[in-house]
This record gives C-alpha cells, sequence and structure tokens, in this order.
C-alpha cells in the first residue's frame, strides 16, 4: 500500500474543509438582507424624520433573484425584534420587491433607539432569509424639547478670537448611555473630560442660518466618568460670523453674528432616570488661544495663551467670565442627518525645499482642500506664516495669484490662506486648523527667526464630506485612470456639506457646477444626503417669485446675477438625479413645488418659450454658443423634469401642462436654432450640436443627422474639445449615444491641448477651471465644472445607466463600447440593490465581457456588434431565451438581451 505522507494528507484535507466552510458558514447563518440603513445611513443617531427611511439589500449571488414580499420589524427590545416580534411596528408580509421603505408604524418619540431587521421572501415564495437586527435612534425631533439656552460670550462680532466655554457637573449613579445634542451658529469642537468628541470637522454644515440651523448627536457614553466631569466647548466663525472681506459681501449676511451654542448632554442612567446637563447661565467662558479664525482665509493661533486642561474638571476657572444669553440663529433646528466632513487622507509631504534658513517650502505630490499640520520646535515667540497655493512662481516660493483674486483685505492682518503660529517654546509643538480648509498643494513656510523643518514637519489632510465611495474605474489606459482619479480629487475637494466650485478663491456652492457634476458625484459617492441637506439650503434660498441665487446659500448675493436656468436648474436636475440613482422621489417631492414655481417663473418671463437669461457655456476653448440657446436647453430640461415628477407624484394635470410647455419650448428652439435641411443648430458648434442631442430637443427623424453633424465638427476639430461647462456635459454623451463611441473615446483621451488629459500629462491630480494651463483668469487648478467625463467613463464605456422606468437601478440599461483604441475597461458602481460591474476585454477579435447584476434587479443589455459575430454566455452560444437571457432584438450591429441577477460572462467572437 502506498504510504502517504501525513502532513500533506493534512494540509489536502484542511484545504478541501476550508473550500467548502465558506459556503458552510454562510449556510449556517446567512443572513438574506444586509447593507440596512436608515435615511442612507448605518446605525445612525439623532434622527428627526417621523417616518424615516429603510433600506437593505439582499445577499445572494445566486442568478434570477427577485424579492417578491418583505417584513419589517421594529421594536425598542432588540432580543424581542430578533426573535421576530415588532412591538413598534410590524409591517406583516408585505407583497413587493422594494427595497426601500419608509417607516409607517407608531409614532416614533424622541431620544429612542429603534431595533428593526427584515425578512425577505423570493420568486417561489421561499424565505430568503432575514437581516440581522439594527438600528437607529432619534434625536430631539422637535424644538420644544431643547432644555438648554443659547450662549455665547457677550462679545460683537468683530472680535477676534474663538471663545471657549466649560461648565463641570457631577455624576453619581451608574450611567447607561449619554448622548450630546449640539446646535451651533458658527462652527464647534467639543470635548468631554479633556478629549476631543467624536471625529467630524468643521461642523456643523454650513446653512442659511437664520433659515435652517444644524444641530449634531454623539454618543458620549464612554466620555463621561463617574465623579467630576466638565464639558468644553470651542467655537468658531465659519459662516456664520465672516470676517474676511471678498465680493461676495459674506462679511454682510443677514445672519451674521458672534458664534453661539445650544448643547443638551442626556444622561439616562441603569435605574432608569434621566439627568440632561445644557448650556445655561451656569457657563463660563474665556477667549483662546485661537486668536484668529475664518473659513475663507486661514487661521492663528498663539499657542502662548494656551490654557491646559481647560476643558478638565480639575481647571480652576475662576477668572474665566460669565456667559452672555442669547435668541436662537434660527427657529428652525433640525438634526444635521449626513456624512460629515473629516480628515479623510493623510498626505505626507513629498518634498521640501530649504529657500534660507528661514523659508522652507513643502510640497504634497498633488493638489487638495484641507489643512496642514505643522510640528516645530523653536524659541518662544517665534512667528511661522504657512502660505497655502497651488502654483509656485519659478524662484520656488508659493504664488497665489491664481487663487486670491476675489478677495478684497482691508489691512495685512489676514493673509489669504496662510495660517500663522506662534510658539510657546516649550519642545516639540504642532498645529492644525480648527475652523478652516483651504486649496493646496504647496505650502511655504517662513519664520522671524531660524527653525529646522524637515520632510516629516509638514503633513496634509485631505478634508471632505465623507461620502462611501460606491463607483471605481479601471483601465488600459493609464492616462484615463488617472483622468478618473483626478476628477474624483475634484469632486470630493468641492464636497463640504454643499457642493462648491473651488476649495481656495471661492469655496461658493455655486449652483451651474454642482449640476454638471451631479451624475460624476452619484457614479462615484453616496451622496444622497449632502445632495438632500443641499436641496434643503436650495428651498430655504428660492424667493416667493421662484428665482433662486446662483450661489447657495448665500448672503444675498447672487439673485441679480448668473442665476439662470443654466446655473439654478440644480433645483430640478438634482432631485431628478437622485431619483434615478436611488429610486427615492422623496427629494422630488420635497422639491415639488419650489421646482415649479421655478418654472413658472420663466415662463412667465418668456412667454415665447425661448430665454437668454444665463451665463452659457461658461470658459469655452474658444467658441461660444448662443447663451438663449443653451438656456433654453435648461428651461426645457426644467419642464420635462416637472412632468415627469407630476406623473410619479400622481399630479395628473400638472403633468399635462409641463408636457405641454416642454413641447413649446422644444418647438420653439427648433424653429429658431435648426436648420432642418442640414441638421444643424446655429452654426454647428459643438455645444450647439450635442446639447440639443443629449437633451432631447432634436426631433427623433433628424437625430442621426445631427449626430454626424457634430462628429464630423469634431473631426474637423482635430477630435479635440471645443466647448466650456454646458458643452463638457453634453459632448461625449451625445458621441457616444448616438453612434460615435470611438470618436467620444479619442476625445475624451487626448492628450493635447485642449484636453482633460492636457492636464494630466502636466502633472495635474485635479481638474482645472480653464483648458489652459497658462490662461491669465479663471485659473483655480481645483474646479469640479468640467467634471463630467467621470460620469461619462460609467456611461460611455462602462455603459452602466439608470432606467427611468424603472429608476435606483432597478433595471439597468446596460451599454457597454468596446471603443477603439482601449483594450480593457471596467466600471463597478454599488447600487441601491448592490453591487453592479460591466467589464470588458479585447484580445484580438475577440471581446470578452463580465456583468454583475445585483438580485433584485434587472439588466437590459446592448451589446454593439459586427456583422457574423456569435455571442456566446459561458460555453454556450446564445441562440434561445434561456432562464436568465432573454433576447429582444438582434440586428446587424446590436444584440439586446434581458438580463435576471446573476454574474454573467458573455464573449463576442
Ligand atoms: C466660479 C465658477 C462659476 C462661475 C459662474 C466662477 O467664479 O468659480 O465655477 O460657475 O463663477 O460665473
Amino acid at each position: 500500500m502506498k504510504k502517504y505522507n501525513k502532513p500533506i494528507l493534512a494540509i489536502c484535507v484542511l484545504i478541501v474543509v476550508f473550500s467548502w466552510f465558506p459556503l458552510l458558514s454562510r449556510a449556517a447563518n446567512f443572513p438574506g438582507a444586509v447593507s440596512l440603513k436608515c435615511e442612507y445611513l448605518i446605525n445612525p443617531i439623532g434622527i428627526d424624520a417621523i417616518h424615516p427611511r429603510l433600506t437593505w439589500q439582499l445577499n445572494t449571488d445566486k442568478r434570477g433573484v427577485q424579492q417578491t414580499a418583505y417584513r419589517i420589524l421594529v421594536g425598542t427590545d432588540s432580543v424581542a425584534v430578533s426573535k421576530g416580534e415588532g412591538s413598534i411596528w410590524d409591517s406583516g408580509e408585505s407583497k413587493g420587491d422594494v427595497q426601500l421603505v419608509a417607516y409607517s408604524g407608531k409614532s416614533l418619540t424622541p431620544f429612542t433607539k429603534y431595533f428593526w431587521l427584515v425578512e425577505v421572501w423570493g420568486r417561489n415564495h421561499e424565505k430568503i432569509g432575514s437581516s440581522a437586527v439594527t438600528s437607529f435612534e432619534t434625536g430631539i425631533m422637535d424644538s420644544k424639547n431643547w432644555q438648554g439656552a443659547w450662549i455665547s460670550d457677550g462679545h460683537d462680532v468683530t472680535r477676534k478670537p474663538a471663545p471657549y466655554f466649560r461648565k463641570t457637573f457631577e455624576i453619581i449613579k451608574k450611567i447607561k448611555s449619554a448622548r450630546a445634542y449640539i446646535a451651533v451658529g458658527g462652527l464647534y469642537e467639543l470635548s468631554i473630560n479633556g478629549k476631543k468628541v467624536g471625529n467630524h470637522r468643521l461642523d456643523p454644515m454650513y446653512t442659511r442660518f437664520d433659515r435652517r440651523t444644524l444641530y449634531v448627536t454623539y454618543d458620549v457614553t464612554s466620555h463621561l466618568q463617574n465623579g467630576k466631569n466638565a464639558v468644553g466647548v470651542l467655537l468658531g466663525n465659519g459662516w456664520y460670523n465672516h470676517q474676511s472681506t471678498a465680493v461676495w459681501y459674506f462679511h454682510q449676511a443677514p445672519w451674521r453674528g458672534r458664534p453661539t451654542f445650544c448643547l443638551d448632554m442626556r444622561i439616562t442612567y441603569e435605574d432608569g432616570s434621566v439627568e440632561t446637563v445644557s448650556s445655561g447661565a451656569d457657563w463660563k467662558t474665556s477667549l483662546s488661544p485661537l486668536i484668529f479664525n475664518s473659513i475663507y482665509t486661514a487661521e492663528h493661533y498663539d499657542a502662548r495663551l494656551e490654557q491646559p486642561s481647560w476643558n478638565t474638571a480639575a481647571f480652576d476657572d475662576s477668572k474665566w467670565n460669565e456667559i452672555e444669553l442669547r435668541a436662537a440663529p434660527s427657529q428652525n433646528i433640525v438634526a444635521q442627518v449626513l456624512h460629515p466632513i473629516r480628515n479623510v487622507e493623510t498626505i505626507p509631504a513629498k518634498s521640501v525645499k530649504r529657500l534660507n534658513d528661514t523659508t522652507y517650502v513643502f510640497d504634497l505630490g498633488r493638489n487638495i482642500a484641507g489643512v496642514s499640520r505643522i510640528q516645530v520646535k523653536g524659541p518662544s515667540g517665534t512667528v511661522l506664516r504657512l502660505k497655502h497655493g497651488e502654483r509656485l512662481y519659478p524662484n520656488g516660493h508659493v504664488d497665489m495669484s491664481n487663487i486670491d483674486v476675489h478677495y478684497r483685505p482691508t489691512d495685512q492682518s489676514d493673509p489669504f490662506q496662510t495660517d500663522i503660529f506662534t510658539l510657546k517654546g516649550s519642545g516639540e509643538e504642532s498645529f492644525m486648523p480648527y475652523f478652516n480648509y483651504k486649496g493646496f498643494q504647496y505650502v511655504e513656510v517662513t519664520s522671524t527667526t531660524p527653525v529646522t523643518l524637515t520632510q516629516s514637519s509638514l503633513t496634509g489632510y485631505f478634508m471632505h464630506s465623507d461620502v462611501p465611495v460606491v463607483g471605481t474605474i479601471k483601465s488600459s489606459n493609464p492616462v484615463i485612470d488617472k483622468i478618473s482619479w483626478a476628477t474624483n480629487n475634484a469632486y470630493l475637494s468641492n464636497l463640504f456639506g454643499y457642493p462648491t466650485d473651488c476649495p481656495q478663491r471661492e469655496k461658493n456652492g455655486w449652483t451651474g457646477d454642482a449640476h454638471i457634476a451631479i451624475e460624476t458625484g452619484l457614479y462615484g459617492f453616496d451622496g444622497i444626503t449632502i445632495y438632500e441637506k443641499w436641496l434643503a439650503d436650495h428651498r430655504d434660498e428660492q424667493q416667493a417669485n421662484g428665482v433662486l441665487p446662483a450661489i447657495i446659500p448665500t448672503s444675498g448675493w447672487g439673485y441679480q446675477w448668473a442665476n439662470g436656468p443654466d446655473w439654478t436648474s440644480t433645483i430640478a436636475i438634482i432631485p431628478w438625479n437622485i431619483y434615478l440613482f436611488y429610486g427615492d422621489p422623496r427629494l422630488l417631492n420635497d422639491c415639488y413645488d419650489n421646482i415649479k414655481r421655478y418654472v413658472n417663473h420663466i415662463e412667465q418671463m418668456s412667454p415665447s418659450g425661448l430665454t437668454s437669461w444665463g451665463l452659457g457655456d461658461w470658459v469655452p476653448v474658444k467658441s461660444q454658443s448662443p447663451v438663449e440657446l443653451t438656456s433654453s436647453i435648461y428651461y426645457y430640461v426644467d419642464a420635462s423634469i416637472l412632468a415627469k415628477a407630476a406623473n410619479i407624484l400622481g399630479k395628473s394635470d400638472d403633468a399635462l401642462y409641463y408636457q405641454a410647455l416642454a413641447t413649446k419650448i422644444q418647438n420653439a428652439i427648433n424653429a429658431k436654432y435648426l436648420n432642418k435641411e442640414t441638421g444643424i443648430y446655429g452654426s454647428g458648434l459643438q455645444t450647439e450640436l450635442s446639447a440639443p442631442l443629449q437633451w432631447g430637443i432634436v426631433p427623433e427623424s433628424l437625430k442621426s443627422k445631427v449626430a454626424a453633424n457634430l462628429a464630423k465638427r469634431v473631426e474637423a476639430d482635430n477630435f479635440h474639445l471645443d466647448v466650456g461647462l454646458l458643452g463638457t456635459k453634453t459632448l461625449l454623451n451625445a458621441l457616444s449615444e448616438n453612434g460615435y463611441a470611438d470618436i467620444a473615446y479619442k476625445v475624451a483621451a487626448q492628450e493635447s491641448y485642449p484636453s482633460w488629459g492636457w492636464w494630466i500629462v502636466n502633472g495635474a491630480t485635479t481638474l482645472y477651471e480653464n483648458w489652459a494651463i497658462d490662461a491669465q483668469s479663471d485659473i483655480s487648478l481645483n474646479h469640479i465644472m468640467f467634471g463630467e467625463i467621470g460620469a461619462w467613463l460609467y456611461k460611455g464605456l462602462g455603459g452602466i445607466k439608470p432606467d427611468p422606468k424603472q429608476p435606483g437601478f432597478k433595471n439597468i440599461l446596460l451599454e457597454p463600447h468596446f471603443t477603439e483604441g482601449l483594450n480593457q475597461f471596467e466600471a463597478t458602481h454599488e447600487s441601491p440593490y448592490g453591487k453592479i460591474a460591466s467589464s470588458w476585454k479585447r484580445s484580438g477579435k475577440k471581446i470578452t465581457y463580465q456583468v454583475v447584476v445585483p438580485p433584485n434587479a434587472t439588466a437590459t443589455l446592448t451589446l454593439p456588434i459586427k456583422k457574423g459575430n456569435k455571442i456566446y454566455e459561458g460555453r454556450t452560444q446564445i441562440k434561445v431565451n434561456s432562464q436568465d437571457i432573454t433576447i429582444v432584438n438582434l440586428s446587424e450591429n446590436q444584440a439586446n438581451y434581458q438580463l435576471q441577477s446573476g454574474n454573467y460572462q458573455f464573449e463576442i467572437r
């Protein structure tokens, strides 16, 4: 008998067991539903919604999975919920394939943790399984539930140092749990017993403080201790008290005030009793070493003024001052329910250059939004100035001339993007701003006395709203991958609780930039919470006549300029895209009246159906398309979104009316701009042709003619773009969706001027504001404005698109393009139903195409083919319908299939 080597045998057994183990363990406690979220957050606390939205995903990669029924159980006892009892809500077995349900059980009460789970049933009514128990917790819910007073330190808006506040209190009983609720006019850092609470930055998010004030909830159970405790608050100005002066008049904002806050710390003891420690007359205040802070420019910190342990119980505050009681900034104090800003990425300096013994220039190697932290040793009173910029002069110093152009300082005390740090002189000291961020790649540090700095003395932190990543792009062309990365960097650099134009020069919530970038944002990031908050800002800013300002929020600037439909159509376009990407009509519903007022206003202004209200194709390469054409197209877009929203929300009279209005606008545009003989709009520029195509203005019968003209125009432009902001949204899409995907790719992958690739080959790590690198104006190096290319990669190459008839990717439109010149491409997107993947590879004449359709979703696949191609799925040629693949249509250049959920590998030979 052959002798087996014992160790090898053991390894073989282990391999067999382990290869089965995942299956076994999954079968044993296989959760049928996963990724449970409430209001699009995992286990959120501090929710104010009366009918919070609950969502989940199915956990299986089997083919053809469909949910036919679900049951939601909600209760306050997690064990009871896990046993199938829903004392607060038992939805019962509800028929349906939805994975987004608004809570509709008993009225929710404030300050309560609710546990929930969902059970799901499949196609043949077999139980797929149930989820684990998860939770959400309500917050204050009603302004009347606040107990604290609004307090400040009694100084006026011109006072520069940031105020500290503190209070001590005793805890005698055993704590079960504790929550801190803090509402602020301005910015804050909350600390308990000397430790900062949480890792949010720049909280609360910017709103029009006099119309809506946000509060934030923290679990502070682990911060508290038996015996004496201290709570400390440091307040910053943010946009509430804008002391820097610039062209948008934020220093004259109607809400402006010395920062103020209201805090309730609600402590629940093991014996069931509750005690609330609140802001009030018994707090004390003092000025902090943060001697100046501006969200717009920078921060100044004098370490000699530090009061060590100011936020601990042992600190002697006898020299501190009384506080001042204040009115709330607004009567509308609502929960901040979103992904907060954080220091998301740590970026060590890539190099440092010593220019002389008091001047060093650090290079992060990439452009970011955020802050730097300096670590340094030096004599007391040494003043360090840290100047942050995106460019260097030839002599190696930081050049801010591209970003300080709208700043109007009244003296030298507040230099742009320049932190000022005064050392206390005791060993290694460090500084990172509390209430400011900047856009920069380089930091020039100068000191009043020589200090020694090395590469590790300075670190950058990339800050932004910490939205989960939900999209990936990978290809065989490194320039395309870098464009995708730079686009994401620019997008995130401009996401700070509201979308901005640039993180340095303005930090303004420019509407136009944001609606152009909405798809790029939503393919790549789970942004719904940020956009829902920003659309609430829109509702706060809209005038009774429907007019919206060009920047949101605003101090009042922007109602008079730049606020035509090409910019402020955010009110319609963003809710519509949220509906497409999440399948959730709530934002459309919340904004419905606002969209209507907006469209009615333009209708009143422009009875002919044409409007010239707007800026047009902003920062074009060279050709300028007529403003009336582009603005009227956006007017059409808004009217048609309104008509569709009316249909979805069951407002049939409105649906008819606004559909007719949309048709009227379309006809007016075509009557004036379309030459039906030639199929040319206007003078046939790239924007003039692509915008009507992409926004659905072109009559069906002329589409291919107009598209052919566009292709010819691009060819005549040597396969380079010749568009501005509005044209970037439409050019690539109009080409790839109308038979010219190869040309679209050629333009997208271009590496010479003007193109995205031109920036990349010249070292860009973000997107720029102008096509020419040496342009004289509009030269921010971190603008998301030209960022539609990020979305186009998902659509034009990966072909992943939401189906308006079954939004939220319930049905996915999969229309990949295997473009000439590219050999491999992969796009993935984490949709509400789970991960969608679309990836293709060319080997010789063969294309391998892999697809993932998440459970409970379907896909309509359109494969581009050539005459004589055969299509295989796995090893089988597709000739007839199978259980998971239905042949919808076959033609010489296209194969259409309807796919059930699951993983597929196609081959086109
Ligand atoms: C901003 C742009 C914005 C434009 C509109 C610029 O200053 O940075 O991104 O859309 O103004 O006028």
